[in-house]
């Protein structure tokens, strides 16, 4: 590495001028500290930011667009926190040090639920009215709930040890055979409450399960470590892929607006046959966007859990809740919903 690019060190003198305003405007505890602090850093003439304004002349044209948006950003942070900083010391009392109270009160900022929580909750609300019950399952799984019951053999890719969170395994040499069904890991899908429901209850089931799930996934705007899916099932005697379909279109009009449009092209999943991928379709839009997969329960996974596949049948769904909410409100970054930066937060 060399020394550190006139950008960077650009950029890094904004953000201190950030922190540096923002705990002069915090601190100030008297309108006239509260104007002090304006002039020294929001005046129109000798202010500290105008300086930082005048700096992009002296940056190279390339760099002029990241500065000059970092700049607005820092600039907007301190306007905000100077007209907070005015409303808080502003005087409440007149000259005998009597309280106005006709004045506006000062409305303090209610604290709400983060938008993936939001989601949930509708989820479980929208499902519920069609008779789906909430059924949960534990994140750290064993082998077994993740893949042997849900029909997915020793040698299958999704169970190589780069693509899962294994736990307690330790070092392992090539030519050691499968993973043994007993050994922990953070489940890599919600699929493994379909089991953990059957296991416990016979047929007739209709379940809905939330909650987070791992893969080791490079980090980008549409991708994450960890992540949140809902998984549906509904075994029953003559359940069909219309079922399927219908409700999944039910949800998605419920959820995302009536002129949506579902469509399912052929998939593959060792626990469900046939299987799906299920995309969505914005009245006007023109892109198919991936919503999940789905299917129909295979036999295998009924037979395994003691459910008699002559007798019933059941399909079942797993969504990615997060595209779900960024859908809705339009949020382009996975990387949002994790940072708890309260004013994206503030925004839902
Ligand atoms: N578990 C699958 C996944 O995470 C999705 C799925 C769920 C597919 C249920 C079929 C049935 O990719």
């Amino acid at each position: 590495m060399t020394a550190a690019d006139p950008l960077s060190t650009a950029l890094a003198e904004l953000d201190a001028l950030r922190d540096a305003g923002l705990s002069a405007l915090e601190l100030a505890s008297t309108p006239e500290r509260v104007e002090a602090a304006r002039v020294e850093f929001l005046g129109q003439k000798n202010g500290r930011v105008k300086s930082a304004q005048e700096r992009i002349k002296t940056l190279d044209p390339s760099a002029r667009k990241a500065y000059g948006q970092r700049f607005n950003a820092v600039k907007g942070d301190l306007e905000s926190a100077f007209e907070a900083a005015r409303l808080r010391v502003e005087r409440k009392t007149d000259d005998r040090g009597r309280i106005d109270v006709t004045l506006p009160g000062v409305r303090p900022r209610l604290g709400h639920r983060h938008p993936l929580t939001q989601t949930a909750e509708e989820l479980i609300d929208l499902f519920g009215r069609i008779g789906f019950e909430v059924a949960r399952g534990p994140e750290v799984e064993d082998v077994r709930h993740n893949f042997d019951a849900l029909n997915i053999p020793p040698s299958h890719p999704a169970r190589d040890p780069l693509d899962n969170f294994y736990l307690a395994v330790g070092e392992r040499t090539s030519g050691e055979g499968p993973i043994g069904g007993d050994v922990p890991m953070l489940r890599s899908q919600t699929s493994t409450v379909q089991i953990r429901v059957m296991e416990a209850q016979k047929p007739p089931v209709r379940v809905i399960a939330i909650g987070r799930v791992y893969r080791p996934d490079t980090v980008d705007a549409t991708h994450s470590f960890m992540f949140h899916q809902v998984e549906g099932l509904m075994v029953d005697r003559g359940v069909t892929m219309a079922d399927l379909k219908s409700v999944l279109r039910l949800f998605a009009r419920a959820y995302l607006g009536r002129d949506v449009t579902i469509r399912f092209r052929p998939s593959f999943f060792p626990f469900t046959e046939p299987s799906v991928e299920v995309d969505m379709l914005w009245h006007g839009g023109h892109r198919w966007v991936e919503m999940g997969g789905a299917g129909m329960v295979d036999p295998n996974v009924l037979r395994a859990v003691g459910y008699d596949p002559e007798e019933v049948t059941g399909f079942a769904f797993g969504l990615g809740i997060e595209r779900l909410c960024m859908r809705r409100h339009a949020i382009d970054d996975i990387r949002l919903l994790y940072q708890n930066d309260v004013r994206f937060l503030r925004q839902f």
